[in-house]
C-alpha cells in the first residue's frame, strides 16, 4: 500500500474515491462492531471507519477484522477505502476534514505500538504529563500537535531567514565546534584528544573568533545557523547546547547590521503570517532602559515606567531615605493609576513589599493619593514641599498608588523592574501577540564587578570602543535585541586593530603570557588586513519560544536536556567504559598527576 494523501487532506471533493493513509491510530471507538479510528499525523487527523456489514462479498472480511484488532493506541498503521461525507450531524467542523471519513477497504499493521506511557492526543492546558516523562518519551511527545506546530515555525523560520540572507549575498558557512578553550565568558565542554594526549578541545561556545577570522579571509558577509555550547546552569531560556543565527559583514556599521537583522525579521514576518512587521524597531540606550524599566531587557509593551525622584523624595526626613542617599544610593517611583490601584488593598501591598525584599530590596515604602495628597503610615516625615513635588513629578492623581524603592543604583533599578514585572503580570497589563522589539543601544564597554571589584566586559572582550579604551567610562559599540522583556540577540561592531585588541585583554587582567598563549593565533590573524567588521547573533531557540508563546526554550528544541543539563532519552550523560578512558590516556593521567603530588 503506498499514500495517496496525508491524514490532513481529504474533503468533500474526495468523496468517492479511493484512498490510502498512513499514520498513527490516536483513538478508536467501537461502537457495536464498527470502529471508528482518529488517523493522525503531522498534517492532520482523518476519521476512518472499519464496518464489517459494509464489505463487498468477496472481502475477506475476518481478515481485515483481525488486522483491525491489531491496532493498538499509537501504533503506525496504514488503511485504504472509500472517502464518503459522514453521516449527517457527525461532522467536525473544527476539523479541516471533519466533513469526510474513509470506509476502510484493506488494512496493514505498519508498526505496533505498546500502551503509550504518555497521552498524545491534545491534552487541555495544565495536563500535560511531568516533563520529564515527556523528555523520556520525547518520540512520543513530538507527536503532539503542539510540537509539530512549533517544531514547524521553527524549521519554517529558518527558511525564510535563510531566502532573505540569500538575496543580501550571505554565505552559509561552517565553523569548527571542536576548537580552543578561550576564556570567553562561560564554561566550556572540554573533549580529550586520543591522538594528543593530555590536550583538549573546547566545544564552540559561539562562532565568535572564527567568523571574525572569516572576514580576515575576505568573505565579506558571513551567516550560521550555529550549535553552541555552553556549561551553564539549565533555565527556561538556558541550555546547555542551543543554537545562534550567527553573522558577520565586513565594512559595516552598527546600523547596517541592525537594518539587515529588521529586514530579515520583517521577511522572515512576512512569510509566517502574511503580516508587516514594523520597522525600523525602537532603540532605547542601556541608560534609559535600567533608569525607566529596572532592565537591560525591557519589557515595552506596557507602562508603569519607574521614576528617579532621588533629588525630591531624598529631602524627606525619613531617616532611611537619608542614609541611602548619603552613601550615594537613588529612589525611584512607579505610580500605579487610580483604576488599577483600586485592586490593590493593604494585604497586596503586603505581598508587594515581601516580593521586593525577594528580589532584593531592602523593601518598598507607599503612599495613596488622596483629596489632593499623599497618605501613608510614613507620610508624617515628608514635608507638604516634599509631597507636592513628588505629586507634580508623577503626575499623581487622586486614588493612584505610589511604589519608592530606594537602596544602591543598580540593585535598586533591578529590583524595582522586577516588582513593575510582577505588577503587570499581576494586573493583566501585559497584551498577547503583542511583539514590541527593540535594539538596546549606547551600552557601556566595560563594567566592574560587584563582588570582586574587577573590570569585565559588558559584552565580550572583542567590541571596538566607540572613543578611546582609556577614556573613563568609555561606551562600546555593542547592542542587544530585545523583545518583550527577553534577550533575543547582541552584537557589535569589532575591534579590528591587532594593538588595540590586546589592550583590550590586557585591561581585562589577561597577562601577556596568557593574551599570547589564549589569543595569539587570533592576534596575529588581525595583523594581515583585517577589514572593519561587526555581526551579531540571535538565539534561535529563544526567538521561536518567544514567537509561539512557550514558557520554556525546551519546548522548542525537539530533543533538549532537562533542568539538570541531563538528556532523558538516551540517559546521557552517562559513565563510560574503563578501555575508552584508558584510550584517552585519561586514567593514567589523573594516576601521573596523584603520582607528582
Ligand atoms: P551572546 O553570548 O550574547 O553573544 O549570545 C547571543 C544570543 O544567544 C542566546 N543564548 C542562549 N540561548 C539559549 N541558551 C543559552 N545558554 C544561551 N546563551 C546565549 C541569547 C543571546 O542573546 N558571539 C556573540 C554574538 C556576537 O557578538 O556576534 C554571542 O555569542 O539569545
Amino acid at each position: 500500500m503506498k499514500r495517496t494523501h496525508t491524514c490532513g487532506e481529504l474533503r468533500t471533493s474526495d468523496i468517492g474515491t479511493e484512498a490510502c493513509l498512513q499514520g498513527w491510530v490516536r483513538f478508536s471507538r467501537d461502537h457495536g462492531g464498527v470502529a471508528f479510528i482518529d488517523l493522525a499525523d503531522r498534517y492532520g487527523i482523518t476519521q476512518v471507519v472499519f464496518d464489517p456489514e459494509d464489505l463487498s462479498k468477496d472481502a475477506d472480511a475476518e481478515a481485515l477484522a483481525e488486522t483491525m484488532r491489531s491496532f493498538t493506541r499509537e501504533s503506525a498503521v496504514s488503511i485504504r477505502g472509500t472517502v464518503r461525507s459522514r453521516v449527517e450531524g457527525t461532522e467536525d467542523e473544527r476539523n479541516p476534514t471533519g466533513d469526510v471519513e474513509v470506509l476502510i477497504t484493506s488494512a496493514e499493521l505498519l508498526g505496533k505500538s505498546d500502551v503509550p506511557p504518555l497521552e498524545v492526543g491534545d491534552q487541555k492546558e495544565g495536563v500535560l504529563p511531568s516533563e520529564d516523562i515527556r523528555m523520556k518519551y520525547r518520540y512520543l511527545d513530538l507527536r503532539r500537535t503542539d510540537m509539530i506546530r512549533t517544531l514547524e515555525t521553527r524549521s519554517r523560520f529558518m527558511h525564510f531567514a535563510r531566502q532573505y540572507l540569500e538575496t543580501q549575498r550571505f554565505l552559509e558557512i561552517e565553523t569548527p565546534i571542536l576548537g580552543r578553550s578561550t576564556p570567553e565568558g562561560a564554561r566550556d565542554y572540554l573533549v580529550p584528544s586520543r591522538v594528543h594526549p593530555g590536550t583538549f578541545y573546547a566545544l564552540a561556545q559561539s562562532p565568535q573568533l572564527f567568523k571574525q577570522m572569516l572576514m580576515v579571509g575576505g568573505m565579506d558577509r558571513y551567516y550560521q545557523i550555529a550549535r553552541c555550547f555552553r556549561d551553564e546552569d539549565s533555565r527556561k531560556d538556558r541550555q546547555p547546547e542551543f543554537t545562534q543565527l550567527d553573522m558577520e559583514m565586513s565594512f559595516v556599521d552598527e546600523k547596517d547590521i541592525q537594518d539587515v537583522i529588521e529586514g530579515m525579521l520583517a521577511h522572515v514576518w512576512k512569510g509566517l503570517y502574511g503580516k508587516k512587521l514594523e520597522t525600523p524597531f525602537r532603540r532605547i540606550s542601556y541608560k534609559e532602559a535600567m533608569w525607566s524599566y529596572g532592565s537591560d531587557k525591557p519589557d515595552l509593551r506596557f507602562g508603569l515606567r519607574l521614576n528617579d525622584v532621588t533629588d525630591i523624595a531624598g529631602k524627606a526626613d525619613y531617616e532611611i531615605f537619608r542614609r541611602i542617599i548619603s552613601k550615594g544610593g537613588i529612589i525611584l517611583g512607579i505610580r500605579i493609576e487610580a483604576a488599577l490601584a483600586e485592586k490593590i488593598g493593604r494585604n497586596e501591598v503586603d505581598r508587594y513589599i515581601e516580593h521586593a525584599k525577594k528580589v532584593g530590596l531592602g523593601g518598598l515604602t507607599w503612599m495613596r493619593a488622596r483629596d489632593g495628597t499623599l497618605d501613608s503610615n510614613i507620610v508624617k516625615y515628608f514635608s507638604p514641599e516634599v509631597i507636592g513635588n513628588l505629586i507634580g513629578k508623577l503626575d499623581i492623581k487622586d486614588g493612584d498608588l505610589l511604589f519608592l524603592f530606594a537602596g544602591p543604583e543598580k540593585a535598586t533599578q533591578e529590583g524595582a523592574g522586577q516588582v513593575r514585572l510582577k505588577l503587570a503580570e499581576d494586573l493583566g497589563l501585559i497584551p498577547e501577540g503583542v511583539f514590541e522589539f527593540a535594539w538596546l543601544v549606547d551600552c557601556p564597554l566595560f563594567e566592574t564587578d560587584p563582588v570582586s571589584g574587577r573590570l569585565t566586559t559588558f559584552h565580550h572582550p572583542f567590541v571596538k570602543p566607540r572613543s578611546s579604551l582609556d577614556d573613563d567610562n568609555v561606551m562600546g559599540s555593542s547592542f542587544d535585541l530585545v523583545l518583550n522583556g527577553s534577550e533575543l540577540g547582541s552584537g557589535s561592531v569589532r575591534i579590528n586593530d591587532p594593538e588595540m585588541q590586546r589592550k583590550a585583554f590586557s585591561m581585562l587582567g589577561m597577562s601577556a603570557d596568557k593574551i599570547e598563549k589564549d589569543f595569539g593565533f587570533f592576534l596575529e590573524a588581525l595583523r594581515y588586513g583585517a577589514p572593519p567588521h561587526g555581526g551579531i547573533a540571535l538565539g534561535i531557540d529563544r526567538l521561536i519560544a518567544m514567537i509561539t508563546g512557550k514558557e520554556t526554550i525546551r519546548d522548542t528544541i525537539a530533543f533538549p536536556k532537562n533542568k539538570r543539563a541531563q538528556s532523558l532519552f538516551d540517559d546521557s550523560p552517562a559513565k563510560v567504559d574503563d578501555d575508552k578512558l584508558e584510550e584517552l590516556q585519561i586514567l593514567s593521567l589523573a594516576m601521573d598527576d596523584l603520582d607528582d603530588l
